[in-house]
């Protein structure tokens, strides 16, 4: 009797911290965002548009902990937004300490490029493919289903039992069911909203729509390094373009590695297999510094020692991926020769790639409050109780032996899970039914009612004495 007391005062407790909300009557809008007329450039599938209502549930999916196995880790522990949703660490800390072997990566303008394909070994024939991958993998979240892990049913599982997801996934997709290809959906959608267009280069463009002309708001040092980053290296040019083309600034889908082979927290092995770079937008913060180091093996800390790299690409033979737009002839690799002057101008030109909307966005913006919690608002949600068109009485609660469901004939599933989203209890019933449930342990426990006819859902809290 005093530990249940304890679960009831906990829950109440929670009840009155929630302050993350989402309000289903006032959305964000992601859907008709302002993209200027040069880019061109778009990976998004006929068949997943952005919606505001599916993207919404992504931002919340974006930011769940219950994406992982121990609730320690979402999606937005590695991409985080104050670093243009990449890392300041090396390498990102995933469950039971376990880090990743290569770098994470900044989500910016991810849906503004040729490569449909993502990681930066371009191992992801689609981003939808992509978004649940980190979910599968056993030391990012950990339902890989492999060493002792639970499956990614064991998280469909898991989230059909969370009522937020109830009513965000009816809300998005007209009905509650969870499964992969909704949840990779939505994850895709909010991963594609992230767009950033608002920096000093984009300023430079609409102002003058010929990207080889000076940039009027650009010093002659910024338009000293937007030459050298246009122009190939037989006119004095960097190359740069020829790989992350203006004006996205995304990857070529055609290339094949930099140079750049190493593997974190090894000085011996090597991975020719980086052929992929997200956009070369938002490498730095708005106050300058970096976002976090550079490269799959975030070998590098500052931009000049990228532009160092390009100038004198390493000549080893055991590179055998190495583009062969960095070689030349005689087995030689690429040296361009800059002067610190020009090496300077590179830096600042890719300073201006930078914007400001994307790090402070509510738009993109953590939705759970201190506590975790999230609650969920507005008239589309009330209008959602009624969607249970039948009359229903579950009774008592707390329940001790027998619990009563009082409902009229039809066809119905009975489902009850534990808090942590185990189901103790699968059975169809066709109408007024008293069920023992001596064998549940003392708990708090969710009931879901499914009416089979209309594939309409009713949930209802209730403890077991
Ligand atoms: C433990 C850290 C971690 C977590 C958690 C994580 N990621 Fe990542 N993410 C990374 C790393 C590291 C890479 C690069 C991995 C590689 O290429 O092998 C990456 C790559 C990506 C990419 C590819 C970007 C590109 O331009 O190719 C996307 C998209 C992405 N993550 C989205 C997500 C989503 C969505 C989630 C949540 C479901 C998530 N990530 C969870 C660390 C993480
Ligand atoms: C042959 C194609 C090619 C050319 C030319 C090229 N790059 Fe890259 N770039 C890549 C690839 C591939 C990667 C990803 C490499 C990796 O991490 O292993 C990359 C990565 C980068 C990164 C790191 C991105 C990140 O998120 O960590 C920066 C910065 C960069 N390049 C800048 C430049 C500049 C500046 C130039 C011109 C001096 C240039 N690149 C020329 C192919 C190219």
């Amino acid at each position: 009797m005093k530990k249940i007391s304890k679960v009831v005062s906990l829950l109440g407790l929670l009840f009155i911290l929630i302050s993350g909300t989402i309000d289903l009557d006032d959305l964000f809008n992601y859907e008709s965002q302002n993209i200027p007329s040069y880019i061109t450039k778009d990976n998004t599938p006929e068949s997943n548009q952005i919606n505001n209502q599916i993207t919404t549930l992504g931002r919340v999916l974006f930011y769940d902990k219950n994406l992982s196995e121990n609730n320690t880790v979402a999606c937005a522990s590695c991409h985080q937004q104050a670093f243009a949703f990449s890392d300041p660490l090396v390498s990102s800390v995933g469950l039971n300490e376990g880090t990743t072997g290569r770098h994470s990566m900044r989500l910016v303008n991810s849906r503004f490029s040729n490569e449909e394909k993502f990681f930066w070994d371009e191992r992801a024939a689609s981003l939808e493919d992509q978004v649940t991958q980190p979910i599968k993998d056993h030391l990012e979240m950990g339902f890989s289903g492999t060493n002792g892990d639970p499956d990614f049913n064991d998280l469909i599982t898991k989230l059909s039992a969370i009522e937020y997801y109830q009513t965000l996934f009816e809300f998005a997709y007209g009905n509650t069911t969870i499964n992969e290809d909704k949840i990779q959906r939505a994850l895709a959608q909010f991963v594609r909203s992230i767009q950033s267009f608002d920096s000093k280069f984009d300023v430079g463009l609409s102002e003058q729509p010929n990207l080889n002309a000076p940039f009027s708001n650009f010093t002659p040092q910024e338009n000293l390094g937007k030459q050298l980053f246009l122009n190939p290296p037989p006119n004095g040019g960097a190359g740069c373009a020829g790989c992350h083309a203006p004006p996205e600034f995304d990857i070529d889908p055609n290339t094949l590695n930099n140079g750049v082979i190493g593997v974190i927290g090894s000085t011996t092995d090597i991975d020719l297999t980086n052929t992929r770079s997200p956009s070369l937008r938002d490498l730095v913060n708005p106050d300058g510094s970096l976002n976090g180091p550079l490269m799959h093996d975030g070998s590098m800390t500052s931009l000049l020692q990228v532009i160092d790299h390009y100038n004198n690409i390493p000549n080893n033979s055991a590179n055998t991926n190495l583009d062969n737009r960095l070689q030349r002839p005689g087995n030689q690799t690429q040296q361009l020769n800059l002067t610190s002057n020009q090496k300077n101008a590179l830096v600042d030109f890719l300073k201006t790639l930078t914007g400001s909307a994307i790090y402070t966005n509510e738009i993109w913006s953590d939705p759970f409050d201190d506590q975790g919690n999230i609650s969920i608002v507005g008239d589309q949600l009330s209008s959602n109780e009624f969607i249970f068109d039948k009359s229903i009485a579950v009774f008592p609660n707390p329940v001790t032996t027998d619990l009563t469901i009082q409902i009229e004939t039809g066809s119905y599933r009975v489902t009850i899970y534990s808090l942590l989203g185990n189901m103790m209890i699968d059975k169809e019933i066709s109408g007024t039914k008293r069920m023992n449930l001596q064998s549940l342990a003392k708990g708090v426990y969710i009931l879901k009612i499914q009416d089979l006819d209309s594939n309409n859902f009713f949930n209802k809290k209730f403890i077991k004495h």
